[in-house]
């Protein structure tokens, strides 16, 4: 499995907040497996560990914003890629977008979108949603997950 895990690496993946809300409640975590999987409708499969709290929101508040980080918002990464932690929304400025979901205003760009169906893939739910709106609001270089290292621990989960 290692030599496999090694080969994945070279897989290339953007680095993105997914952010979330249900009922008043607002969550996000930092992912790396997020990608267009439709023209028309536009859609994004997000690939998501059903035991992440943000999972809980996301099934039930059925929308979420995608937000790309930039090579430079490596900290970010990191907090959001942790669970568990007071105040997790504290970190950023957010507005909402149309859906309710919050949008990171330091991201590079956002996606709003309301989840269309889930499909499960083995230990993760691939979410597939649909794109309401975009926009670009910064500039920069977006930030590739190989440049996050062992930030996720991603070695032990093989
Ligand atoms: C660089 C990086 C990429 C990640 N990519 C994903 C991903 O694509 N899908 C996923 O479910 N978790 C991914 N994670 C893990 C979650 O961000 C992490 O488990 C987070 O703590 C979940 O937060 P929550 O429990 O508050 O929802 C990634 C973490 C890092 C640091």
């Amino acid at each position: 499995m290692e030599d496999i895990a090694n080969v994945l690496k070279q897989l290339t993946h953007g680095v993105y907040v997914v952010a979330v809300a249900e009922d008043g409640q607002t969550n996000a975590f930092t992912a790396a497996w997020v990608m267009q999987v439709s023209f028309s409708p536009v859609l994004l499969a997000i690939s998501i560990n059903p035991e992440h709290y943000s999972y809980q929101l996301l099934k039930k508040g059925k929308v979420c914003s995608v937000n790309v980080l930039s090579q430079q918002q490596m900290s970010m990464a990191a907090h959001f890629g942790q669970s568990g932690i007071k105040d997790k929304m504290s970190l950023g400025t957010w507005a909402a977008a149309l859906t309710g979901a919050p949008v990171l205003q330091e991201s590079l760009a956002y996606f709003d979108c309301k989840v269309s169906h889930e499909v499960s893939a083995g230990d993760h739910q691939l979410v597939i949603c649909e794109v309401l709106e975009a926009r670009q609001l910064n500039v920069g270089v977006a930030m590739s997950y190989n440049d996050t290292g062992t930030m996720d621990n991603s070695a032990e989960l093989y």
